[in-house]
């Protein structure tokens, strides 16, 4: 049975494109019967960007409630939260010291992150081996991530090689298992209201958990479209209005908005109103359950500290492993 495990960061409230791009495919694979799943909110990686406690928890939770909501199965799924199980932060101590510095400068990540960001902290800095630890301490086969954290993935394997080495220099023993990153092929690049990638990094997201009024405006306000007489025909494929209308409701549907636009007489705002419906129609059983879970926090405490549980039973297993060889 393999082993798959991945980090979500907790910056807020899940956008459309964290939905359909991120949570939907990463439940479907934890359905797959022959993977084991893993999967976590990197609530330790967030104190690198904030400093505000209050803050910090409530997109735990928001985060761990749209989770639940779009049908994360926590007895199939060991879903927890990171700085639940503090051992990873030893194990991180360890891996660093087997880490070369000068390959910690090469990280892509903190560079970008250092000319982007105001606080450049050491955490920013460390963060790779943290993100290492979080694999390793599971023992995990397979992670799933975006291209951006390829470069991670192979910090990851290589300290992992190091200490592997260390431990039995012919290689017929590993203390430590070497994961293979998983990335998606033909991964959905959902648009933002602004047409380029949907990023909360650039307010063009949509919110598919927001009261009906907000996403109202949002769809409204946000998306420009051109000023085309409503009489006129107007082209599908140049408007982010379809584009995102495509992507929640069947072809058939599609096609008859397209044919629609092309035929004159339906304007933008039918358009947007019908794109209004389709995700609050489309998502409302998610709606329903992220605002139960959210006025019921209680209930994803109760998943997450029985996810922990789990969690540290592995993770204890590891450490000792790995303490006895670096001689503690
Ligand atoms: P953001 O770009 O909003 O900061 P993250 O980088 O935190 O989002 O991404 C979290 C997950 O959601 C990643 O797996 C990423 O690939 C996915 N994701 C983010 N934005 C989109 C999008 N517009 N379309 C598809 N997937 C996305
Ligand atoms: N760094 C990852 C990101 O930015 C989140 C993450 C932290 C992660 N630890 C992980 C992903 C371990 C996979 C495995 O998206």
């Amino acid at each position: 049975m393999a082993r798959v495990l991945t980090g979500i960061q907790s910056t807020g409230t899940p956008h459309l494109g964290n939905v359909l791009g991120a949570i939907r495919p990463a439940i479907d694979l934890a359905k797959n019967p022959e993977n084991e799943s893993f999967l976590f909110i990197a609530d330790l990686h967030s104190l690198t960007q904030i400093k505000d406690g209050a803050q910090l928890r409530k997109n735990t939770h928001a985060v761990a409630s749209a989770w639940l909501a779009c049908g994360l199965d926590a007895d199939r799924t060991v879903f927890y939260r990171q700085s639940d199980v503090p051992e990873v932060t030893e194990l991180a101590w360890y891996l660093s010291c087997y880490f070369p510095y000068q390959r910690m400068t090469l990280a892509h990540s903190f560079k970008e992150k250092s000319d982007r960001l105001k606080d450049v902290n050491a955490g920013l800095f460390s963060y790779p081996m943290l993100m290492a630890a979080d694999i390793l301490l599971y023992d995990a086969h397979f992670v799933p991530v975006g291209k951006d954290q390829l470069q991670h993935l192979e910090m990851t394997r290589s300290v992992a090689q190091r200490i592997n080495h260390q431990f039995d220099p012919t290689h017929a023993r590993e203390l430590l298992v070497v994961p293979e990153p998983l990335t998606r092929e033909n991964v959905m690049l959902v648009p933002g209201t602004d047409g380029e990638k949907m990023s909360k990094s650039k307010a063009n997201t949509l919110d598919i958990f927001a009261d009906p009024k907000a996403l109202k405006k949002a769809i409204n306000k946000q998306i420009v479209t051109d000023a085309t007489p409503l009489e006129d025909p107007k082209d599908p494929d140049s408007s982010v209005v379809y584009e995102l209308y495509a992507l929640l409701s069947s072809e058939a549907e599609a096609a008859e908005m397209a044919a629609k636009l092309r035929a004159g007489g339906y304007g933008w705002g039918h358009a947007k109103k019908a794109l209004l419906e389709a995700i609050v129609d489309g998502f409302h059983i998610e709606r329903e359950r992220f605002a139960h879970y959210m006025a019921h926090l209680e209930e994803v405490e109760a998943v997450l500290q029985k996810g922990a549980e789990q969690a540290r039973e592995t993770a204890g297993q590891t450490l000792a492993r790995v303490r006895a060889e670096m001689g503690y």
